[in-house]
């Protein structure tokens, strides 16, 4: 079948972009002796994440324990849940994991630290620890290297527990054009930090960081071992205004049918926020999307079912019926939107993929 033939709204992934962007970060990764550990928020397929694993990846990365135990009833058995576990079902659905898997978790509390030591302890297993510090993203992590030592301590004193080092997000805090100053700030936390655990004899064997805005300058975070990119398998419209995307980087594309041109000046087509997330692109630019047929339309606004095309700058002709494809804002919120997504080669659908850890909020 051909992509156009798709009925709509419907997300299509191209399977040879995705192999190039898993070949492209694993050469970079490798190339610097960086290990790499996808995130896997992004897609929620295990096939792809079998697809990272086969590509070098030396584990994967998840948000929630929903999509852990997904990953693993496929057969992964290394995680990393970056993402604080709180409160005792959560606990118990941890302990539940490191019985089959190599569970690590990221954590910035004390309260955090004894759920886990809790839940591993009364199942007789043991978890992995990596401390969150907050390098400058301003969201999750102890905010000074006497707090991080203060948890590791607290970790190592639990037996089910093992202190495996330290997490941080750069996010897209770090970018491109702040590159050299934010980099220098950052260095110097990660160097008084890791200073700080030398003195006090912890060793630190992992330091996890890494987004895609940021993956191809990891090499230069001091310290660094590992990186957790998620959307660089797909790429969207965000990772393109960051620059570190071209169009034909983008795997993912929402095929959308126009049903109305009746409003002068716009076209609407039938996905809306239900299809495409209402996520903003990056300040300083517009639009939920980018309509590969016409750059000059500007994807304007949603509602759940409608998208509104404003096409009044545009010369191009549009039909009732006919078929555009928009890429995305935040691929990853979008996936999270669909039951399945349609896998294909170029214009050529080979399958259809459920999206099996879709809506695994817990
Ligand atoms: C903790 C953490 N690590 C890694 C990532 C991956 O970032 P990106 O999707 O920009 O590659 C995210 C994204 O939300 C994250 O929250």
């Amino acid at each position: 079948m051909n992509i156009r033939d798709v009925d709509t709204p419907a997300l299509v992934i191209d399977l040879d972009k995705v192999e190039k962007n898993l070949k492209a970060m694993a050469e970079y990764c490798r190339s610097h002796h960086i290990n790499l550990r996808p995130h896997t928020k992004t897609h929620k397929m295990p096939s792809l994440a079998k697809r990272q694993l086969e590509h070098g990846a030396t584990g994967l990365t998840v948000a929630k324990l929903g999509e852990a135990e997904i990953m693993v009833e496929s057969g992964v058995d290394r995680l990393l849940v970056a993402y604080p576990i709180i409160g005792r079902p959560k606990a118990e659905r941890l302990a539940a994991l490191c019985e089959k898997a190599d569970v690590t978790i990221a954590l910035d509390s004390p309260e955090a630290v004894d759920f886990a030591a809790r839940g591993t302890s009364e199942r007789g297993v043991r978890a992995g620890i990596l401390v969150e510090v907050d390098v400058g993203f301003r969201r999750c992590g102890v905010q000074d290297d006497q707090a991080a030592l203060k948890l590791a301590q607290r970790i190592i004193d639990c037996s089910s527990l093992e202190f495996r080092g330290l997490l941080f997000y750069p996010g897209s805090y770090v970018t491109q054009e702040t590159q050299e100053e934010q980099l220098r700030k950052v260095n110097a936390s990660l160097e008084r930090l890791l200073d700080s655990f030398q003195a006090n004899g912890i060793p630190v064997p992992v330091v996890s960081g890494g987004s895609t805005p940021t993956a191809r300058f990891s090499h230069r975070f001091s310290g660094l071992t590992e990186i957790r990119p998620g959307t660089y398998i797909f790429n969207d419209r965000n990772t393109m205004l960051h620059g570190v995307a071209q169009l034909d980087d983008c795997a993912g594309t929402v095929i959308v049918t126009v049903v109305s041109k009746a409003v002068p000046g716009k076209v609407i087509v039938d996905g809306g926020s239900k299809t495409f997330s209402s996520d903003p692109c990056l300040a300083g630019h517009t639009g939920f999307g980018l309509v590969k047929e016409d750059p000059e339309a500007v994807f304007v606004a949603m509602n759940e079912e409608h998208g509104y095309l404003d096409v009044s700058r545009s010369g191009r002709r549009y039909a009732i019926g006919e078929k555009l494809g928009v890429i995305p804002n935040h691929i990853c919120a979008t996936v999270n939107l669909h039951n399945e997504v349609f896998f294909a080669r170029g214009e050529t659908v080979e399958s259809v993929c459920p999206v099996a850890a879709r809506g695994k909020i817990r």
